[in-house]
């Protein structure tokens, strides 16, 4: 059989980087597809761009502090990633909204840890809890100009318990969530992916 190049994937983190853990961990079975060509991070001295270290793979930090305006951030995220060319960039604990220029050129997944539509944004495990509702998640979707709102790919239910912290429930989503994120990246690169009126197909 000829052999087929692995996909290359731009994980984008802001912290403790498990999710990205898990993608390195995943890669260096051949049998994944894919390979993590680097790690771009939002901020400097954070665990995500140590892990990377770990493994070999190069790092970019693009602060947004060292440019004149969110535009100028956008095209230089962008400038950056380019050479890295990526089939797959994958947001994993990236907190800052992607801009125009990055969009319009990256297929771009997000991992978020609440079951959208609901609990979109940076607070999604503590609006959770404090609505009450008895079972949350997370979700991996595609990535568009909203915030959290492209369409969904993958998801998975965690339940809430009567005694849970914002940190307890977090914990256990995030054992999920890497499972989950693992295995969609894995199919969409695999096998690409098909999109028609926000339902997203994984041939
Ligand atoms: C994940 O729950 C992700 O959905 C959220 O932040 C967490 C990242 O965790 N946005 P880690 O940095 O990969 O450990």
């Amino acid at each position: 059989m000829p052999e087929v190049s692995p996909r290359r994937l731009v994980v984008l983190v802001s912290g403790t980087g498990t999710l990205l853990q898990a993608l390195l961990d995943a890669a260096q079975d051949p049998a994944y597809g894919a390979q993590v060509a680097a790690v771009a991070a939002d901020r400097e001295g954070i665990e995500g761009l140590r892990r990377a270290d770990r493994a070999g793979v190069p790092t970019l930090v693009i602060r947004v502090e060292d440019f004149p305006d969110r535009d100028s951030w956008d095209v230089a995220l962008t400038e950056a990633v380019a050479p890295y060319r990526p089939d797959l960039v994958v947001s994993a604990g990236f907190m800052k909204i992607l801009g125009p220029r990055f969009l319009a050129t990256h297929h771009i997944v997000n991992s978020h840890p609440a079951l959208l539509p609901s609990f979109p944004g940076t607070h999604a495990v503590r609006d959770a809890l404090a609505y009450g509702v008895r079972v949350t998640g997370c979700t991996i979707h595609l990535v568009d100009g909203g915030v959290d709102t492209g369409p969904v790919i993958a998801q998975e239910p965690v339940a809430v318990r009567d005694d849970d912290t914002v940190e307890a429930l977090h914990e256990r989503i995030k054992v999920v969530e890497r499972v989950l994120l693992v295995d969609t990246v894995g199919k969409l690169v695999r096998t690409g992916w098909t999109i028609e009126n926000r339902k997203v197909r994984i041939p």
